[in-house]
């Protein structure tokens, strides 16, 4: 499954991940700077964050209010209502060409 990562000065990079692999993972096991994912993917710390492309948040999902991945963003830099942690997003075949814009900075 192809993701596209879009830097905040444009630059664009795609990786090929596999389904059940998170936008997380895709981004650091492919050195996609941005991403820090610090908690190691569990929800715990916001610095996973991307703004889904607003043509691809329909397939990915938003956000759910009430849900802990709304409560750690509500705080971030930047935060939208595109917003979603990385780890939080497990590939599937029907995002193939998902697109992802990576915050300038993660707090
Ligand atoms: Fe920590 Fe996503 S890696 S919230």
């Amino acid at each position: 499954v192809k993701v596209t990562f879009v830097s905040s000065d444009g630059t664009r990079r795609e990786v090929e991940t596999a389904e059940g692999e998170t936008a997380r993972e895709a981004a650091l096991f492919n050195d996609v700077p941005g991403i820090d994912g610090d908690c190691g993917g569990v929800c715990a710390c916001a610095t996973c964050h991307v703004h889904v492309d607003p043509g691809w948040i329909d397939t990915v999902g938003r956000l759910k209010e009430g849900e802990a991945e709304a409560e750690l963003l509500q705080f971030a830099e930047g935060a939208n209502e595109y917003s979603r942690l990385a780890c939080q997003i497990p590939m599937e075949a029907a995002m193939e060409g998902l697109v992802l814009h990576v915050p300038a900075q993660q707090y």
